[in-house]
């Protein structure tokens, strides 16, 4: 009997209504503005592009020195730097938009007025395909993380921006909490179109011989390879959890690390700190996906998806 062979596996996915080529996206604050990156890769081949979040105004971030590499990883505090929307509007968007890809917004805000106001504010901007709430960032005192830590808040916050745009949302949540799920619950009953997790963990480092800590916020969140077994393990709960698709994220550096978390139940996956190390990174996930099904004899990764067995 003759094997049929896969001469080109379909990538494609589906994120609730939004459609990606294939399932790698680059995640926000790790791939500047996309422009910065333009030298490196076809930037068209991306599933999406996820820029810096941002806020309704400038933020100046967080004192230096903003990151400090450990073993298997970084600890960032960047706090949220980015120069607020108007300017993204004027001077940012006009290129990402020109993209061939899919163009995802991160955004966050201190309160919940902020976040309806910039999820509005976005709904009708032209060339944005969805948005991606950040809930989770472990850098900065309010907003963020204090909506992303309560499910019965994240519950809240949610379903008031689902109210204000009718472009996918994506709720991006955090690991620091005692139960991912519920919060993804929350998130879910929100509204919200799909889950991406993990954003950092929340880490430090001392220098011992000037007792002084590595990063002027003391604390940052830690990103990277030493991640990824408790991401993988988070995004096959909450997958277990909820109905909506999950994104996965933490420590993807190569297409097998890909499919470890599509198995577990990701329908796609964020590529962050790997960038930093590796401009070329995220397509060679996505090439490294496409060797697998090759190899696997699948055809489409789709159904791969939560294909881990026990
Ligand atoms: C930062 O800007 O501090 C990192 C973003 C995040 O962790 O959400």
């Amino acid at each position: 009997m003759r094997i049929k062979t896969v001469q080109k596996p379909d990538l494609s996915v589906d994120i609730g209504r939004l459609k990606l080529k294939n399932p790698v996206m680059v995640a926000s604050g790790t791939f500047g503005y996309g422009r910065e990156f333009e030298d490196f890769m076809a930037l068209n081949r991306l599933g999406a592009v996820i820029p810096k979040g941002i806020s309704l105004n400038p933020m100046p971030g967080n004192p230096p020195p903003r990151i400090f590499e450990t073993n298997g990883g970084m600890i960032n505090s960047i706090g949220l730097q980015n120069p607020g929307l108007r300017v993204f509007i004027k001077e940012k968007l006009p290129y990402l938009k020109e993209l061939k890809t899919d163009l995802i917004i991160n955004f966050f805000g201190n309160t919940q007025k902020e976040y309806v106001r910039l999820a509005g504010a976005l709904d009708g901007v032209a060339g944005i395909s969805a948005l991606e709430m950040n809930v989770s960032c472990p850098n900065v005192k309010c907003g963020g993380i204090v909506f992303g830590s309560d499910p019965r808040m994240t519950c809240r916050l949610v379903s008031a921006v689902r109210k204000s745009t009718g472009l996918p949302l994506i709720v991006k949540l955090s690991p620091n909490v005692t139960d991912i799920t519920a919060t993804a619950r929350g998130a879910e009953d929100g509204g919200a179109d799909a889950v991406s997790l993990v954003n950092t963990f929340r880490a430090m480092a001392i220098n011992i011989y000037s007792r002084k800590p590595e990063l002027g916020n003391v604390i940052g969140g830690l990103s990277g390879p030493a991640i990824k077994p408790i991401a993988v393990r988070m995004v096959w709960e909450v997958y277990r959890a909820i109905k909506i698709p999950v994104i996965g994220i933490g420590g993807i550096m190569n297409g097998e690390d890909a499919i470890e978390f599509i198995l577990a139940g990701a329908s796609a996956v964020q590529i962050g700190t790997a960038n930093l190390i590796n401009p070329g990174a995220a397509l060679e996930v996505a090439e490294g996906i496409k060797k697998y099904l090759l190899q696997a004899k699948v055809n489409r990764i789709r159904d791969l998806i939560g294909g881990f067995e026990i």
